[in-house]
């Protein structure tokens, strides 16, 4: 897995956002998604809020997706698995850049046909704990014309990223603004946060 840490830690260094197109297994990809599939036609997704003070809320024309936070809790094989991939990327993480991640929090996101999440930053004003943003998709056969795109805003460039399965995107929380584009499919994803204790 080292390579392919590195591959994403050198993109992020290099593009602002990295991009690593086999981070999660077929398998791996596979499962988590069957467990999201699961969750979300049983009806225990709930309606992502934005922000963390008093004015947080559910609305729907800034950010339209359904999420469920993964918990070792759970007990759940494959969110184990992914936390063990996760723990060995901040090991690795924290031992070549010296980024002194200390914590995470992952959900899985799911935007249904129409669903979006308009321009917006993962930092909260109140809290600085989000360090960096973590996303890996979990859509097998993505065309462009499925929608969905991830685009990235940086100084006056834009890029658009295909959720296609697998992928992982990271990407520094305070710094990029980003958008989710109309998905024309329901677009499945894990999406988290490396934190620190830094106040
Ligand atoms: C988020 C987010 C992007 C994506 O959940 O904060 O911006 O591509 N997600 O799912
Ligand atoms: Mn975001």
């Amino acid at each position: 897995m080292e390579n392919i840490f590195d591959q994403l830690i050198d993109s992020y260094l290099i593009h602002h956002v990295g991009i690593s197109d086999h981070f999660l297994s077929d398998k791996l990809a596979g499962s988590l998604k069957d467990n999201l599939n699961e969750l979300y036609s049983i009806g225990n997704l709930t309606s992502a809020r934005i922000g963390n003070d008093e004015n947080a809320g559910v609305n729907k024309l800034v950010r339209s997706d359904k999420i469920f936070w993964l918990d070792k809790s759970h007990e759940d094989k494959f969110e184990d698995a992914f936390f063990l991939l996760i723990d060995e990327f901040i090991l690795h993480l924290n031992s070549t850049c010296f980024t002194g991640i200390t914590g995470y929090e992952f959900h899985y996101a799911f935007y249904e046909a129409g669903s979006f999440y308009k321009r917006h930053i993962d930092q909260f004003n109140s809290n600085k704990d989000r360090a960096f943003t973590v996303i890996f998709y979990l859509n097998e056969n993505w065309v462009y014309a499925d929608g969905g795109q991830l685009c990235v805003h940086f100084e006056d460039t834009m890029q658009l990223i295909a959720p296609l399965n697998g992928r992982c995107i990271f990407f520094k929380s305070s710094e990029l603004e980003h958008e989710v584009l109309l998905t024309m499919k329901p677009r499945l994803s894990i999406t988290g946060w490396l934190k620190t204790n830094l106040v």
